[in-house]
């Protein structure tokens, strides 16, 4: 099959081509960023907030792997109007099947980000296309560099009682290249990691694996978001989930980073490794940026 990847350079994005063409698909990549094709990648200008761009790339697709986000800072620019666009594009094309990427607990906890991936999942089921939506747990990327704005802090502030289940993108991957294989699903499908972990677990771990030495301050995160993710909203039972656990993530065991072919090495942190250090991004400073999430008070 020939399939149009959105959000093709995002984290997911990186795994996602790989995985896809490993399943013995042809991949065109849709980006705002002009980029050269590469062996059996199509790269394509498209834009999901103008449109421009998008008709030229859903032309001759079997379908679509939607993964384009504005993010949580973006109160849903690209997720909801964007998605709205490229579902006309794509009924007008005649385009099989559109898979869409949301995350576990938008149908629960429809806050903050939460919401714009819930209208947005509407618009997909509504779209009268064959279709498929993957909900999906926070990538350990994700928490790594978010993690990574605490690393300047004297202390960390921890809520034992919010739980998280990171997964890893290389299986998130693996797991859309399969269900594209298979046509569409007409059905929220949800896919987590191995383990829940509270914040202090995943925290410390962390910690560990950066090389950094910082105590954990109780305190409890407000706010409707994490009450909701308190309750369990945001974590799943679904089967099949993930295998790589956070801390195999942080530290891989040797066979994972000796097996350059596996797409679980290619996306594995090396925490201590300057190129994996997350940016620095004013905006996204402790809590400052994720729309949703809200400052901690000391418990
Ligand atoms: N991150 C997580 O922990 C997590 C967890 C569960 C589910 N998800 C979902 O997984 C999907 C991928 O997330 P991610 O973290 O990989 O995203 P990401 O790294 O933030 O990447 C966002 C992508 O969206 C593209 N994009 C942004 N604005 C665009 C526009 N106007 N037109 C076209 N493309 C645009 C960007 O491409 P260009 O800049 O190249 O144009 C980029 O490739 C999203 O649907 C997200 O909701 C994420």
């Amino acid at each position: 099959m020939r399939i149009l990847v959105t959000g093709a350079t995002g984290t997911l994005g990186g795994a996602v081509i790989p995985a896809l063409l490993k399943a013995g698909h042809e991949v065109r990549a849709v980006s705002r960023t002009k980029r050269d094709d590469r062996g059996n990648v199509e790269w394509m200008w498209g834009d999901l907030i103008s449109g421009n761009g998008l008709k030229e790339a859903l032309y001759g697709v079997d379908a679509v792997a939607h993964l384009a986000t504005s993010g949580r800072k973006g109160r849903g620019a690209v997720d909801v109007p964007g998605t709205r666009t490229l579902l006309i594009l794509a009924r007008a094309a005649g385009v099989p099947h559109v898979l869409f990427t949301s995350m576990v607990g938008a149908d629960r906890a429809a806050h903050g980000y939460l919401r714009y991936k819930l209208e947005a999942e509407r618009l997909v089921a509504e779209s009268g296309l064959g279709w498929t939506i993957l909900r999906c747990t926070p990538f350990h990327q994700w928490l790594h560099h978010r993690l990574g704005d605490f690393s300047a802090l004297p202390a960390l502030p921890v809520d034992r009682s919010v739980p998280w289940q990171p997964v890893h993108t290389g299986e998130v991957a693996t797991r859309i290249a399969a269900l594209l294989s298979a046509g569409p699903a007409g059905r929220e499908i949800e896919y987590g990691g191995p383990q829940v972990l509270n914040t202090e677990e995943l925290v410390r771990t962390w910690l560990r694996a950066s090389g950094l030495h910082r105590p954990c301050v109780p305190v409890r995160y407000p706010g409707r978001l994490y009450a909701a993710q308190r309750a369990g909203d945001l974590t799943t039972d679904a089967a099949p989930k993930g295998e790589i656990t956070w801390h195999d993530y942080l530290l891989p065991p040797p066979t994972l980073s000796d097996d350059s072919d596996d797409f679980a090495s290619e996306h594995t942190a090396s925490p201590t490794s300057p190129a994996t250090q997350p940016e620095q991004d004013p905006d996204l400073r402790v809590y400052g940026g994720d729309e949703g999430y809200e400052r901690p008070t000391r418990s």
